[in-house]
């Protein structure tokens, strides 16, 4: 295994990060999350239980490994405990295993009260958030309001805080009755568990660079994809974050120079939740069909996702951005079924052809994808252990995705299990 490597979502989120970051973590020492926050949900199923982890990184399942929240990461502190619980009901010991960046900024529960108010505001042209506060929380940050987990040992200055947040933002605290804008209690709640929080603070560039120099390996744990990403997704119809490359090095504090491979995990099909430009989705019994058999609903929030072909032009993107020189193809098994398959390989715009991304992305909403169509292989995958025994037509589909990305494949996951892999 190479040391210090990046896994990516090269799609709108939920292709399947989760799965590839386990099966990877087993050859790490360290893991660490760097965006994002419970806006997240990376499942993992192994020994007959199902893991749905969206703060804490995968990794914390394997025994023994060491796991990270970085500063990019935005915390729901209190959704954190919830998240510890769980792991310690399963008899999955953290002690000594998690550790968190001071500079971690916090959602507070006013966080998702002004998600949820600016979603209702937006009426017709609204994002379709999770209403996790995510996007509250990294304005803030951005803005130099926010509030950091090491605010948490300085009540006084925390108090102050509050009060003047509470009072330069008085027009989203006009619904008294909703206790996540009792400043107050917020203001306890959080004194109530910062004890327990403090033991997981550290300074996580000095961390990281003492594995590194122990020879240790570490695991990046990206969060969502990169067509969700602020600055190179579908803007505004994204999140708050920089889920590509450049948010791995600054949500975490590592230096590019020591990053020695970049996963991108790519779905054998798209999907998206909430909002926004999707080229290829499929409004029809096909769309209905990948989403029964792939159970395209949100981990998060249980939202049906929308759900399409594959499309290479956001692939190439994304591949590009992030410099992706491996991709894990997951969920190969849910178009196993499937008589004929398309990807898409271009679109049309305006009586145009165009092999890459609009310069406005917003335009994504007007193209006409051009498909390349595949005989499907109608045979199962799941249970395949050995690349060269998958169906000609499987292997013909995911040959077209690396000729096309120009990158290698890790691995192809036909099932949610950990044994429904493919080590290529
Ligand atoms: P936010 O991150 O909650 O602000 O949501 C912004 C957009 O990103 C919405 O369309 C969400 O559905 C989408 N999104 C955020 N996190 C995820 C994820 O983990 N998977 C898929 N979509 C996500």
């Amino acid at each position: 295994m190479k040391r210090n490597i990046i896994v990516l979502g090269c799609q709108w989120g939920d292709e399947g990060k989760g799965k590839v970051v386990d099966l990877l973590a087993k050859e790490a020492d360290v893991i660490i999350r760097f965006q994002g926050g419970a806006n997240a949900g990376h499942t993992i199923e192994t020994g007959g239980k199902k893991f749905i982890l969206h703060l804490i990184p995968s990794g914390i399942i394997h025994p023994g490994k060491i796991c990270y929240i970085g500063n990019g990461v935005v915390l729901d502190a209190f959704g954190l405990m919830e998240e510890l619980d769980m792991l310690h009901t399963e008899g999955i010991d953290t002690d000594g295993r998690l550790f968190i960046s001071s500079l971690t900024h916090l959602v507070m529960p006013f966080h998702k009260m002004i998600d949820e108010y600016e979603e209702k505001k937006r009426g017709g042209c609204v994002l379709g958030t999770t209403l996790r506060g995510i996007g509250p929380a990294y304005r803030d940050k951005v803005a130099r309001c926010g509030f950091r987990l090491c605010d948490l040992f300085s009540p006084e200055r925390l108090k102050e805080k509050l009060a003047d947040y509470r009072e330069t933002k008085a027009e989203y605290f006009i619904d008294s009755s909703d206790e996540r804008g009792d400043i107050g209690k917020v203001y306890n709640d959080l004194m109530n568990i910062a004890p327990k929080l403090k033991e997981y603070m550290i300074n996580v560039p000095i961390a990281l660079m003492k594995h590194h120099n122990d020879g240790k390996s570490i695991l990046f744990e990206g969060a969502q994809g990169a067509l969700l990403d602020v600055d190179h997704g579908t803007y505004p119809y994204a999140t708050s974050s920089n889920t590509t490359i450049g948010g791995a090095l600054t949500g975490s504090g590592m230096s590019p120079k020591f990053f020695e491979d970049i996963v991108g995990v790519v779905k054998a099909y798209t999907t998206r939740v909430g909002e926004g430009p999707f080229p290829t989705e499929l409004k029809n019994e096909t769309g209905a069909k990948l989403r029964d058999i792939g159970s395209e609903y949100g981990a998060s929030t249980g939202r049906p996702r929308r759900t399409g072909w594959l499309d290479l032009v956001i692939l190439r993107h994304a591949c590009r951005i992030n410099g992706v020189e491996k991709i894990a193809v997951t969920k190969l098994d849910v178009l196993d079924s499937f008589e004929k398959i398309n990807g898409c390989i271009g679109y049309e715009l305006n009586g145009r052809e165009l092999s890459e991304i609009p310069l406005d992305p917003a335009e994504l909403g007007n193209v006409k994808p051009l498909y390349k169509e595949f005989d499907g292989w109608q045979s199962e995958t799941t249970g395949i252990k050995n690349f060269a025994r998958l169906p000609v037509n499987a292997k013909k589909y995911l040959k077209f995705i690396s000729d096309d990305l120009g990158v290698e494949i890790l691995l192809v996951s036909t099932g949610a299990g950990r044994t429904a892999t493919i080590m290529v």
